[in-house]
């Protein structure tokens, strides 16, 4: 898990947020072993921002990944940050319920839940009678 978080802060430095100055970083290990990072990258026209775990998601689904072990969330925050609603959403479809995600900050403070306790009774693919 530290080595997530390290890489989950270092892609962070990347991270392209002039209108909040809010940076995030996330970083991805599949079942596989493979990992994936991502940053935030904010736009002029605010709502066209990409969260850092979108990142994260699109290079894990470009490289033939789908199924997230852990993912690690890092932002200068005085608590652990929280993924937003919206990437609760994105990580659970790629998710088990017990797939694992660490909310932390630059500080090392880290707490460790559950996709199924950030988003319990979640929409999703079986919800579409999919597998
Ligand atoms: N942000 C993320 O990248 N992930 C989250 O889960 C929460 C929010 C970004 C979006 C925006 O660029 C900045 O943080 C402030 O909301």
């Amino acid at each position: 898990m530290s080595d997530l978080f390290e890489k989950a802060r270092m892609v962070r430095e990347n991270a392209y947020a002039p209108y909040s100055k809010f940076k995030v970083g996330a970083a991805i290990r599949t079942v596989n072993g493979l990992e994936f990072v991502g940053c935030n990258v904010e736009n002029a026209a605010y709502p066209e921002g990409i969260c850092a775990e979108a990142g994260a998601i699109g290079m894990m689904i470009a490289a033939g990944e789908n199924k997230i072990e852990e993912i690690c969330i890092v932002a200068d925050s005085p608590d652990p940050v929280a993924p937003c609603g919206g990437c609760r959403q994105k990580i659970s479809e790629f998710s088990t319920p017990t797939t694992s995600v660490v909310l932390s900050n630059l500080n090392g403070e880290r707490i460790r839940r559950t996709i199924k306790e950030l988003l319990p009774d979640s929409f999703g693919p079986k919800d579409l009678s999919m597998k």
